[in-house]
């Protein structure tokens, strides 16, 4: 099943538990809830106060994708804040660090992802693959909302696949970054089941036609 995860960042923020109510009721699946510290990425959003209001406002399923350097630092209080799967960088700490983080994720009973700058190869990915829930592949350069989609990265989303299904894992396959209704055809057929869109929702006046449209239905 495909699913659609709005990413906040392009959501009106002075109106955030009105902005999650309206995806939800548009047949969103996941929020997105793009964390960024302007040290890992050159730009600031959101944090854990935010996510533990959000908490409160709905019942969704919480995507937090922390582009965070030493990420092993806040993992615990973005679990505490109601994150419901925690998502780290490979790019953000050492090896050694990284499974560390991923452990407190799970020990705190919440679902563990790593994500991959499109300058990563696939294989930064393999030391974490059998223990996480989800990978996320990023399509544009992480820290702005709003970028072109980057075709080249289908051939890493194809490979990540392939890997998924040879090891029988039930590791979800998400995708980042400048996708709308003409990309999001891409992303599935390369293989990624799970499409964060922030501008192609929230930029729309019609959101649930919008989600349908990325999920590949007819409206
Ligand atoms: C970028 C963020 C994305 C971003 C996506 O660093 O991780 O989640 O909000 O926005 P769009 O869909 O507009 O490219
Ligand atoms: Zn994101």
């Amino acid at each position: 099943m495909i699913k659609v995860a709005p990413s906040i960042l392009a959501a009106d923020l002075a109106r955030l538990g009105a902005e999650v109510e309206e995806i939800r009721a548009a047949g969103a699946d996941y929020v997105h809830f793009d964390v960024m510290d302007g040290a890992f990425v050159p730009n600031i959003s959101m944090g854990i106060p935010v996510l533990k209001s959000l908490r409160k406002a709905t019942d969704m399923f919480l995507d937090a994708h922390l582009m965070v350097a030493r990420p092993l630092r806040y993992v615990e209080q973005f679990c505490a804040a109601g994150a419901d799967l925690v998502n780290v960088h490979v790019e953000a700490d050492s090896e050694k660090k990284l499974l560390d983080a991923l452990e407190r994720i799970r020990r705190q009973g919440k679902k563990t992802g790593v994500t991959l700058k499109p300058g990563t190869p696939a294989e930064a990915i393999l030391p974490y693959l059998d223990l996480v829930d989800l990978v996320l592949v990023m399509t544009v350069e992480p820290g702005f909302g709003g970028q072109r989609f980057m075709e080249d990265m289908l051939p890493k989303i194809r490979t990540i696949r392939g890997w998924i299904e040879e090891r029988g894992l039930c590791c979800e396959l998400e995708v980042d970054g400048g996708v709308d209704a003409g990309t999001a055809p891409l992303c599935i057929a390369a293989g990624a089941n799970v499409l964060v869109a922030g501008s192609a929702v929230f930029g729309k006046e019609d959101r649930a036609a919008a989600i349908r449209l990325i999920r590949g239905e007819e409206i």
